[in-house]
């Protein structure tokens, strides 16, 4: 009786041991797979051309939060391959020297509109619909963004900036792309880019508010794609990591954190492709870096365990932070 019971142990045991083999090698095929798939993606698939979206015909692309960074170098690089330029954010001196600046490189035409998206102002949204109804916009590119100041417990967070980032981050997006589809409609093609946050796909405590109205980006990004897919619209939710910009606060490039000019050039160049994001629809992350960076997050370890990381990162940062303002107001008041 003793034997036949180790026997059936032993037979259990082979049979357990022989699953949980097969479960590691299709494992790890798929994982290896993926890979592949992400090389060939950032190294091989072409994108869609921008032509599609009528690139050199007088077709015009609208760029929000254009006076810098990111939006700025969409601004040029779109310029570049012959789109006329609309230009939107709230400085209106920017905008005009970067309006004159693409007008005498690229020989195209270019318009501004000088709005502060956290206004909400009606009045801003009606001139930008008279301004929009007499163009042919191939290309939008949602930019604009703000951010909490620094990372900050939810509860501590001002109603200020709360409302900034609602009404910048998911109001003023859902407004701007309401005024800009009939135009992309009529003429059946377009293509809107969101640019989307890490911060979007792995929640960011003590940057919520801005986490969540990048998730809110992303899903809406998704659900619009399909409904736009077979009107000949592309919409895509660019997951981005850093870049060297003002929002960022870092200034200096790395392997991992690019300036906006290799950054906006990737993206531009892959169209349509997912890279590192090809599990959530209509994302995409093709700048190498960020693509890795990406296919760790998501092949590894659990989303709970990245929860916690940047828990752990975001207090140290609020931790300086905190002391820089102090030594701030001490050198302010000093003086
Ligand atoms: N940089 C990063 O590491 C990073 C990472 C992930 C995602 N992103 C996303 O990338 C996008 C661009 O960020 P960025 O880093 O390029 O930022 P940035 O360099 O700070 O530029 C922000 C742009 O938005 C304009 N702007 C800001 N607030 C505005 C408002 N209330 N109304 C109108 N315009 C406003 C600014 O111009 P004015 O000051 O003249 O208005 C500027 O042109 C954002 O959607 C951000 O969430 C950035």
């Amino acid at each position: 009786m003793s034997s036949f019971s180790s026997d059936k142990f032993v037979q259990i045991s082979q049979a357990g041991v022989f699953l949980l083999a097969v479960v590691g090698a299709l494992t790890i095929t798929v994982k290896t797979l993926s890979f592949w798939k992400l090389l060939f993606d950032l190294y091989i698939r072409p994108g869609k051309s921008l032509k599609k979206f009528g690139a050199g015909t007088g077709a015009w692309a609208v760029i929000t939060g254009a006076s810098d960074g990111i939006g700025k170098e969409f601004a040029y690089q779109l310029a570049a391959a012959k789109f006329n330029i609309l230009l939107i954010s709230r400085t209106a001196s920017k905008l005009q020297d970067i309006s004159n600046d693409i007008e005498s490189k690229y020989q195209v035409e270019s318009k501004i509109y000088a709005m502060d998206f956290t206004n909400g102002d009606k009045k801003d949204y009606e001139n930008l619909k008279e301004i929009i109804e007499r163009l042919d916009v191939g290309v939008l590119i949602n930019n604009v963004a703000t951010n909490h100041e620094i990372p900050t417990p939810f509860i501590l967070e001002s109603d200020e900036i709360i409302h900034n980032i609602v009404e910048v981050n998911i109001s003023g997006l859902l407004r701007i792309t309401k005024i800009i589809l009939p135009r992309m409609l009529s003429s059946n093609r377009g293509l809107i880019i969101n640019v989307g946050s890490f911060s979007g796909m792995i929640p960011t405590p003590y940057l919520s508010v801005y986490s969540a109205s990048k998730a809110f980006m992303s899903t809406w990004s998704a659900a619009l794609g399909a409904e736009l897919k077979s009107k000949g619209i592309v919409v895509e939710n660019v997951n981005t990591y850093f870049v060297v910009s003002a929002m960022s606060k870092i200034r200096r490039s790395s392997w991992l954190i690019p300036y906006p000019n290799p950054y906006v050039r990737s993206v531009l160049s892959k169209i349509g492709v997912p890279g590192g994001a090809s599990y959530i629809p209509y994302s995409s992350n093709v700048y190498p870096s960020h693509a890795f960076i990406n296919w760790i997050i998501t092949n590894t370890f659990s989303w709970s365990f990245w929860v916690k990381k940047g828990l752990a990162q975001q207090e140290n940062i609020r931790k300086r932070a905190l002391k820089k303002r102090e030594r701030e107001a001490a050198a302010a008041k000093a003086q």
